[in-house]
């Protein structure tokens, strides 16, 4: 090997080891990077998790979501049944004003209207039936059609005792 030769050599390995640092510096410097930047995690990942920590069912007491969301439930509802049909009076004449008497002043329909001769025989059967009857609805032998709570589900059952009361007592 001539001087020059080996004089290459000796410079160009000294190139490639300060490459060689400089190359693990850099694997160094970016290992030391990526954990010291705190990584995003992926919106599908937490997701997941949150699936997977979801509670079973949610607590059902005091005032948290369910119970509170029950307590209204259960109000609406009262207040639903409480208000009833016209105001929820029990003035039989007003219900039968507001209703009843569509059928039962003018007998359409083969209604029996308010005179004994219609009513007699009915009365017979018992005024229980008779209130059954206009709740669940009925059809007798004339082939009328009574509907159920006079076709205002909204009555509640002591509405209509009360107006079938009201109509029993104001027979002709
Ligand atoms: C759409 C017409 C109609 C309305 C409204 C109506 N009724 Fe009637 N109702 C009839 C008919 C028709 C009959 C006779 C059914 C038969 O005997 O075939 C009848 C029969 C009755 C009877 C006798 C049942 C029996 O066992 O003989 C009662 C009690 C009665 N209605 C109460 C009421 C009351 C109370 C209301 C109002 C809340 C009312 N009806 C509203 C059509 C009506």
């Amino acid at each position: 090997m001539r001087n020059y030769d080996l004089e290459f050599l000796k410079r160009f390995s000294i190139v490639i080891v300060i490459l060689a640092v400089i190359t693990v510096g850099l694997i160094i410097f970016a290992y030391f990077l990526q954990h010291s930047i705190p990584t995003e995690p992926s919106p599908k990942a937490v997701q997941r998790v949150e699936q997977r920590i979801a509670p079973l069912g949610a607590v059902y007491a005091g005032s948290t979501g369910a119970s509170a969301q029950a307590a209204v439930a259960a109000a609406a509802a009262a207040a639903a049944a409480a208000s009833g049909a016209y105001g929820g009076t029990l003035d039989g004449k007003t219900i039968y004003d507001n209703l009843c008497t569509a059928c039962h002043t003018t007998g359409v329909g083969k209604a029996p209207t308010l005179d004994h001769g219609h009513w007699d025989a009915r009365i017979a059967q018992g005024k229980d039936t008779l209130y059954k009857h206009a709740i669940e609805g009925y059809t007798g032998p004339d082939g009328g059609i009574m509907p159920p709570k006079g076709g205002n589900a909204g009555l509640s059952e002591e509405q209509i005792h009360a107006a079938v009361d009201w109509m029993l007592s104001n027979l002709k």
